[in-house]
Order: structure tokens, then sequence, then C-alpha cells
């Protein structure tokens, strides 16, 4: 059976904590799927990982639409996230456009690297029918506006602020919250206060599910951020290191607080 986001809603509930890997062709959505990974993102991720890019600005939303695509095609239980990409939410047309593009092409949730301004907008696409889920803290596309992948929210001032945006994005209808580059402690505090489920990604053990892009996590990236964990030592092929990841995740042994958090 297919996770929606009840499914999500029900883990959150029970405290079990959520899957989630990116993922860009069919034969990982099929490999994923099989590991039983709740949700697969199709992130801007790919503009570095599969184009070679530096950073995820130069990916469009036709490279989005199809991963999405061929993503869709592999992955039969998984729920399938994918982001909108750089300056898809420069007007709300825009993002409705691309939003519905992804939805067409087979995504259920659309990801929107979101601030304080974001409230409307996640508010039109949420009322036209597009789930949303809000991703906070360091949003790759800001990486220049940031002068670097720098984490966010660690002055008193900054993290009132993102607790508070957290708080505007979840009324205005965001049905989901990723948390990157976040301080553990404010990542805990947003997971705890929020209705919806967090996700966190170099952020605390205690949101309702962690995402790592695919490629750290079988040993393909040469220089890995600190936050994640190759899972390939000791596994027998990549079947085996994407299910340690899932059972990691579900039994909590992934991310481990101070080895892949930030104070
Ligand atoms: O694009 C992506 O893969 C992401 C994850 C790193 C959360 O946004």
């Amino acid at each position: 059976m297919r996770t929606t986001i009840r499914t999500l809603e029900r883990h959150k509930r029970d405290g079990r904590p959520i899957t989630c890997l990116t993922a860009y062709d069919a034969s990982f959505a099929r490999l994923l799927d099989a590991a039983d990974i709740d949700v697969i993102l199709v992130g801007d991720s790919l503009g570095m990982v599969v184009q070679g890019h530096e950073t995820t600005l130069p990916v469009t939303i036709e490279d989005v639409v199809y991963h999405v695509a061929a993503v869709s095609r592999g992955a039969r239980r998984a729920m399938l996230m994918a982001d909108l990409p750089f300056l898809g939410d420069r007007d709300v047309l825009t993002a409705l456009e691309q939003g519905g593009a992804l939805m067409r092409a087979g995504a259920q949730m659309v990801k929107v690297e979101c601030d304080g301004a974001h409230a409307d907008l996640v508010r039109r696409m949420a009322g036209a029918g597009i789930p949303v889920c809000a991703h906070l803290g360091l949003t790759p596309q800001a990486v220049h506006r940031f002068g670097g992948y720098r984490i966010q929210g660690r002055e008193s001032a900054a993290a009132d602020r993102m607790q508070a945006e957290a708080r505007a994005l979840e009324a205005a209808g965001a049905q989901c919250l990723l948390l990157e580059g976040v301080p553990e402690a404010l990542a805990t505090r947003i997971a705890h206060a929020a209705r919806v489920p967090v996700i966190g990604i170099g952020a605390s053990p205690d949101c309702d599910g962690q995402v790592l892009v695919l490629q750290d996590v079988i040993g393909l990236t040469p220089d890995p951020p600190r936050f994640a964990r190759n899972f390939m030592p000791g596994a027998g092929g990549l079947a085996e290191a994407i299910a340690a990841y899932a059972a990691a995740v579900r039994e909590r042994r992934f991310p481990v607080s101070g080895e892949h958090t930030f104070t």
C-alpha cells in the first residue's frame, strides 16, 4: 500500500521514526522501496550528485519533472516528495505551475525552501491542492545569501525567528517540515512543538524522521557533510547499505547526537 501523509502523521503520533532518502531514477527507487523507505525525495541535490554542478541553483523544473517521472515508475510503495527548484517560488503563479507539473509527474508532496516570507505562497499552494513540505534552516538554494553552507539559527534571535517561521508555515498549511543544518536543541524544540511531521538532516535525533542524500549513504560522495554517514562499509552491497540506513533511523541509532548534529 502506498505511503501517504496520513502514514507519516501516524508515525509521528506513534513515535516511529520516518525514513527518507533521495533518489533520482527508477532503479534506485526500486531499491529504496524494497528497503521499506517511507519517503523518496527527488531533491534538487540532483544538480550536484547527478549533473555535477557545485550548487543546486542550475536545476530547472524540467530537470526535476524528468527525475520525478523516472522515480515514480520505480517506486510502488514509498511516498514521493519533489523539490521546487531555485526561483520556482518567485511568484504564486510560477509556484502553482511548477508545483502542478511535479504532481502530474508523480509527486505526492512538493518541498519548498522557505523563510518567513513564504507563508502566503505556502497558503496558496496548499489551497490549490499541492501538499507542501516547508524546508527551513540551511536551505541550499540560499547558499550565496548565507555566504556558504553555514548552520542556521545559532544566535538566539535567529533561533526564535526560525521557530516562529515554522509555526507560521504550519498555520499556512504546510503538512510537513524539513529542518536542515540547524542546532540540535532548536531542531528538537521545533519538532516537539509541531503538529505536522518534522524530518531532519543535520538537525536532531528527536525529529520525527531523517533524510540523507543517497550518494552520501552509499559512499559515492568524495567529501561528504559531517552530518551524513556512509553505510557501505560492512554491507554486502547497495541494497544492504540502504536497508542498514533504514534500520539505523528506525532504531534511533542514526543520527548520533554530537556526531551528526550541531550546537
Ligand atoms: O535536495 C535535496 O536533496 C534536499 C535534501 C538534502 C534535504 O533538499
